[in-house]
């Protein structure tokens, strides 16, 4: 591993290397979030306001970590969060990052915005995969979508609800992102100081909506804002009838990200789906949304302990995994954690950040004096009064 990245201690250290390597308006569109930023901030924060109650003078010589996820078998209690445009952080893409996941036995999620071909994604990649899946305005893409994971040997969909809009992400207006990046005078410059970074690399051909390329004619008219875009592809008038439909057009594992209220949990499970992703996009969409640590308790009550409950988002350290199982969760999520890791070095970069939280995560549970993370439940985690 390359000395830099063998010195970053954490995931934060990750990130400085990433703000580094990446030209600025790159790396604000993996670190910012929507509007204020409020939701982005609060969904790491809220972590802070959890305890951590441990037991001593346990065994713990050994600790099984293990867990099912959409029906597969991970190593811990951790999956990749699907996100777009991965080719712009790092010209190995989601192949990296799939690899990397498969490393640690972990279960990889693919984003439709992916740069990557599903088809080319499931040849390469052994491990356990998930396709993150929209319901487009035509919803012959989405059985498309549908047919083709099942061919492909995807083991399980999520399908993402909280982007009837694009957010208000106000740090990518202000760069002038467009997709795919654009040669102007000002990206000229901002990627001129970034010579590790290549905007050949990303424009032209090789730089592709692999998945939708097909279908969105709009694309070979060139480059158009990232924002008209997806506008144009995202469809306000899904409803629950939509997830029936689609739960029975894949009958398998399911999952639906962008769950907040128990309420909702509750309709989804009704509709068919097998797993809940408590999430607000990373603090992407609906500025002023609750963090999702805080919403797993309430889900996980209202839909009992058969569907997995999957936190979302914030998520720094492997001690904020532990605290989200022991409050009901069945495992974590993470987007930008694993992009740092990868715009700072690739495969071994995502390596790096999956280490660190393992350790993190595994050093937590012996300090907490918990053997097994099936033992993990509500005792070993606590907010005090004063901090509602
Ligand atoms: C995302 N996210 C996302 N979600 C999704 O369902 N489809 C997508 O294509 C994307 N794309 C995407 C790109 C980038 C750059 C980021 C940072 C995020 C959201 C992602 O799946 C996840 O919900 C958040 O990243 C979780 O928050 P943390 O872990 O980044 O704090």
């Amino acid at each position: 591993m390359k000395g830099a990245l063998s010195r970053a201690n954490n995931i934060a250290d990750l990130r400085v290397l990433a703000r580094r390597k990446l030209p600025r308006p790159v790396f604000d569109y993996i670190d910012g979030g929507s509007d204020d930023e409020v939701t982005l901030r609060r969904n790491a924060s809220a972590f802070e306001h959890y305890e951590l109650v441990p037991d001593v003078l346990t065994d713990v010589s050994r600790i099984e970590t293990g867990t099912t996820l959409f029906g597969q078998r991970v190593r811990w209690p951790l999956m990749l969060s699907p996100t777009g445009l991965t080719r712009m952080f790092h010209g190995h893409a989601e192949l990296a990052v799939a690899r990397a996941s498969a490393k640690h036995g972990l279960l990889y999620s693919l984003s439709t915005m992916g740069t990557t071909r599903l088809e080319e994604l499931a040849e390469a990649y052994g491990g356990p995969k998930v396709f993150q899946i929209y319901i487009f305005k035509d919803r012959g893409l989405t059985a498309e979508f549908v047919a083709r994971c099942r061919e492909a040997g995807f083991h399980g969909l999520t399908l993402t609800v909280d982007t009837p809009v694009a957010g208000n992400r106000e740090r990518d207006r202000v760069n002038g992102l467009s997709l795919p990046p654009r040669l102007t005078m000002k990206s000229m410059l901002s990627f001129a100081l970034h010579p590790a970074w290549s905007l050949p690399a990303v424009t032209g051909s090789k730089f592709d909506l692999a998945n939708v390329s097909h279908r969105v004619d709009a694309l070979a008219a060139g480059p158009i804002s990232l924002f008209d875009y997806i506008g144009g592809q995202f469809d306000r008038t899904v409803t629950w009838r939509d997830v029936e439909w689609l739960a029975a057009e894949w009958n398998g594992p399911l999952a639906i990200k962008g769950i907040i209220t128990p309420e909702d949990a509750k309709r989804a499970v009704d509709s068919g789906a097998t797993g809940i992703v408590i999430s607000n996009h990373g603090g992407r969409q609906l500025d002023g949304a609750p963090a999702p640590v805080d919403q797993i308790g309430l889900v996980r009550d209202a839909i009992g302990t058969g569907p997995d409950v999957i936190c979302d988002g914030g998520i720094r350290r492997g001690s904020d995994v532990v605290k989200a199982v022991a409050l009901g969760a069945t495992a974590c999520s993470i987007g930008r954690p694993y992009l740092y890791g990868l715009a700072a070095g690739g495969e071994s970069g995502v390596d790096r950040a999956l280490s660190l939280l393992f350790e993190e995560f595994e050093r937590t549970m012996i300090l907490a004096g918990v053997n097994d993370v099936a033992k993990l439940d509500c005792r070993h985690v606590r907010r005090p009064q004063e901090l509602w």
